[in-house]
């Protein structure tokens, strides 16, 4: 990597390294750490830069008010996700979703999944203790494994390129799977910067792109101003998302806003709001009137906030997932802010994992067919269910 190439804002990829960072793991052999960073540099792109730059050509259309963003896949992937089934699966969920959203859109409907790199999970708790025993939390298998022993928790480097082989196999299966140029685009959270700094890379002009997917987003957890996470992505070419949880301050989104992208790109910065139900009323007005006049796009999470804790079990039920899409949408209109788009956990399988709709009826059928290593998504017919309830209020 060409360390030279340091911008006039003192960015490379390298410079998150001098911040704070939240959420990283703790990798016991810095030599290992360091050869399979250097394997990375070295390593093939998942996505071509020429593609992360008609995503953002995309995005620019919707940050104009034309258009919708359909953004969703798997809480985390996993080692053991049948490739070839899973691209299958995700493709024919979008076209689903798409047959009922488009004839509702004025203009394109952008879709972006949740794959090819979405490993890495953040945690709330650094432990867990089960039967007196206390182990580092799953991170996600780009981490760790699942498996409660020690060998299992323990942060392992070299994950770090089975992850990125599985992605370069995943992305380009996702590229193969449709005709027409009509690209479905990848994403995930930009969380393990190791993973993403030498994965980095810049094109003819000097301009770098991250090549491990198409659009990163920042996590709700790692969005301190001068952490690492910030630093980084304010380097990159690629579209960039805000997750914008319940403790984001008006003040706070207008210094991300303009630490991310200080020249005002139109869609350069995709807003994610993700407060619950309960919350959105309160909470996203203000925010929306402060990124006023900005050419951000705005689109809503509504799986994150809608999540309790029944026992150990996670819990998210479709009819608050609606309720607040629905508030987003009319808080929108309300602000005059053109509502641009969705940003769902969903598996194209007939999972039991979100209570409510054509899916498990109470917490007692989560266990008939609960397969998430992570959060509870929307199965197929809930997704396709709230695909058309979404038609039916932008049509
Ligand atoms: C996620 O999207 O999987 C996630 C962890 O979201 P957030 O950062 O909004 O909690
Ligand atoms: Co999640």
């Amino acid at each position: 990597m060409n360390a030279t190439l340091v911008s006039a804002e003192g960015w490379f990829p390298a410079s998150w390294r001098s911040c704070p960072v939240r959420q990283m793991p703790a990798y016991a052999d810095p030599t290992q750490l360091k050869e399979v960073e250097a394997r990375l540099a070295g390593a093939a792109p998942v996505i071509a830069i020429d593609q992360a730059a008609r995503l953002r050509e995309a995005t620019a259309d919707l940050a104009e008010g034309r258009g919708f963003l359909l953004q969703g896949g798997d809480c985390a992937e996993s080692f053991d996700d049948p490739v070839a089934q899973q691209v299958a699966g995700i493709v024919g969920l979008f076209d689903a979703m798409a047959e009922r959203l488009k004839p509702a859109i004025d203009g394109p409907l952008v879709e972006i999944a949740r794959i090819a790199g979405q490993f890495a999970k953040p945690r709330s708790a650094l432990d867990e203790t089960h039967g007196g025993v206390t182990l580092p939390a799953y991170r996600g298998d780009i981490v760790n494994g699942m498996e409660f022993d020690a060998p299992t928790r323990k942060a392992d480097p070299s994950r770090m390129i089975r992850a990125h082989m599985q992605s370069v196999g995943t992305a380009a299966s996702l590229a193969a799977a449709r005709g027409n140029g009509r690209t479905i685009f990848t994403s995930h959270e930009a969380l393990l910067l190791p993973y993403e700094e030498p994965l980095t890379r810049h094109d003819p002009v000097g301009r770098w792109w991250a090549t491990s997917g198409h659009m990163l987003w920042l996590g709700d957890r790692t969005r301190q101003l001068d952490g690492g996470h910030v630093e980084y992505l304010r380097g990159i070419e690629n579209v960039v998302g805000v997750k914008c949880g319940p403790s984001l301050t008006p003040d706070e989104l207008l210094r991300l806003i303009d630490r991310l992208d200080p020249r005002g790109r139109p869609g350069k910065l995709v807003l994610i709001g993700r407060f619950g139900a309960r919350k959105i009323g309160e909470l996203l007005p203000p925010l929306m009137r402060a990124a006023r006049g900005r050419p951000v796009v705005w689109t809503i999470d509504p799986m994150h906030g809608n999540t309790s804790m029944v026992g150990d079990r996670k819990v998210r039920r479709l009819p608050d997932i609606l309720a607040e899409i629905d508030a987003f949408l009319a808080i929108a209109a309300a602000e005059g802010v053109h509502g641009d788009g969705i940003h769902l956990e969903m598996s194209a399988l007939d999972v039991t994992e979100c209570i409510g709709g054509r899916g498990p009826a109470s917490i007692d059928e989560l266990d008939k067919n609960w397969l998430t290593t992570c959060d509870p998504r929307l199965n197929r017919a809930q997704a396709i269910d709230l695909a058309a309830h979404v038609a039916a209020l932008i049509g």
